[in-house]
């Protein structure tokens, strides 16, 4: 099977886009991927979009078309689909574009993850937000993400003694990032003060536990090894990529505080890369609510079940053993659904061509990218390595 590469990056500054379509910000960062990949678009055999809820805020599907037409590709007619899986869209088409070369189908594809949350009213967004939990057990009775991610911390932190101030350190470690990604959609640095501080949303989480409403694109363009020799092109290759389920309603599950897809996620994509999860030099992983963060620390094996809170003072920080969230992560960098998990490759991407800036990680090589739909229903966790 083919190895594919991710040979160009590019992405909007995320945030309040008021002034930006939809498709504007797709179009922009697509761009900017084809310029950094250094091909023409006609080189590109198929293209992905990924995009959680264009249709009930922006009243728009079919983002594969929209993307391709805007784009000034359509006419040469390459098949260009919507990837959706809640809000780990993003990695679900890294993934099915990875296939699709892998299995020597294709030679070049485009990924364009978009999001427009912001255009719509009020507390409009929380039903919108809640139509990703199970709608008919959940939301129905009043559930929101961010309830649901309450729920979660109120028994993990009762269950291993951690306090509100180790899920803010998470936190504070996304706006010290952030401070240093220029795309980033808050790039003020907080104190655990501040976080602790900060306006209550559903009691133990305050503002500053949860990932804002944004907006914002992200696009790569991956390659196979054919191509990438033939053009010589210096790619970050993709080494494995793996996806795993859970049940969709939080009460189904085995346990409230463990997320079984990532655990199989995470296991699934270091065993296909052949090395061990102390070699991973960087982490993007999808907290979108704090407690997320830290649950996600140990279910992608860098901590055991209630020991993440060890963590969260050192090892975490950008020269720290484990680099969590270089880009300034859901937090600060933001969350546009559809661009989250792109925006995490995009992240790596730079990290690797060291092209990062003053977050510019030294050395790496392995980083392992973690994206989730809604509260774990899918985790999606792929590998990649600079050789
Ligand atoms: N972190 C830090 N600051 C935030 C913030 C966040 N998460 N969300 C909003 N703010 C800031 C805004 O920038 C604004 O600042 P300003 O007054 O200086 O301009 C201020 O807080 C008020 O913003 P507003 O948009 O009115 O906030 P809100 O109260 O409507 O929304 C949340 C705040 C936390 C409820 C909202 O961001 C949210 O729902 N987040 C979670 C989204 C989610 O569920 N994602 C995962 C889905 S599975």
């Amino acid at each position: 099977m083919n190895d594919v590469y991710i040979i160009g990056a590019g992405e909007t500054k995320f945030g309040e886009l008021w002034d930006r379509s939809l498709r504007e910000l797709a179009v922009e960062a697509g761009l900017k991927a084809v310029e950094d990949a250094g091909v023409y678009t006609k080189d590109i055999d198929i293209l992905y979009g990924s995009n959680t809820l264009g249709a009930g805020i922006s009243y728009q599907n079919d983002i594969g078309s929209l993307i391709s037409d805007f784009s000034g590709i359509a006419a040469d007619h390459i098949p260009a689909l919507r990837v959706e899986a809640s809000t780990a869209s993003g990695a679900a088409a890294i993934r099915e574009a990875y296939l699709s070369i892998r299995s020597g189908e294709y030679n070049v594809a485009m990924i364009g993850g978009v999001e427009k949350l912001t255009d719509i009213y009020g507390s409009e967004i929380l039903d919108k937000t809640s139509t990703l939990l199970d709608s008919e057990w959940e939301a129905f009775f009043g559930a929101t993400p961010a309830a649901v991610a309450a729920l979660t911390a109120r028994k993990y932190m009762k269950d291993f003694n951690v306090s509100k101030e180790v899920l803010a350190r998470i936190s504070v470690n996304d706006h010290e990032n952030a401070s240093k990604n220029p795309d980033a959609q808050f790039r003020n640095r907080i104190s655990v003060e501040t976080a602790l501080n900060s306006l209550p949303v559903a009691e133990p989480l305050n503002i500053m536990d949860c990932s804002p409403i944004g907006d914002g694109a992200a696009a790569l363009l991956l390659a196979s090894e054919e191509f990438v020799k033939k053009n010589k092109i210096d790619g970050v290759r993709i080494i494995s990529s793996s996806i795993a389920q859970d049940y969709l309603a939080l009460h189904s599950r085995e346990s409230i505080y463990r997320l079984d897809s990532t655990v199989i996620a995470a296991r699934k994509a270091l065993e296909k890369a052949g090395i061990r999860n102390d070699q991973i030099g960087m982490v993007e992983l999808h907290n979108s609510y704090s407690i997320y963060g830290l649950i996600a620390l140990e279910d992608l094996g860098f901590a055991e079940k209630g020991k993440a809170k060890d963590l969260v003072e050192a090892d975490i920080k950008l020269d720290g053993r484990i680099p969590v969230n270089p880009s300034g992560g859901l937090k600060a960098k933001g969350n546009p659904f559809g661009a989250t998990g792109v925006g995490q490759a995009v992240e790596a991407y730079l990290q690797f061509k060291n092209r990062a800036g003053e977050r510019q990680i030294k050395g790496l090589e392995y980083a392992m990218l973690h994206n989730m739909g809604g509260s774990g229903s899918t985790s999606i966790v792929h590998i990649l390595g600079g050789d």
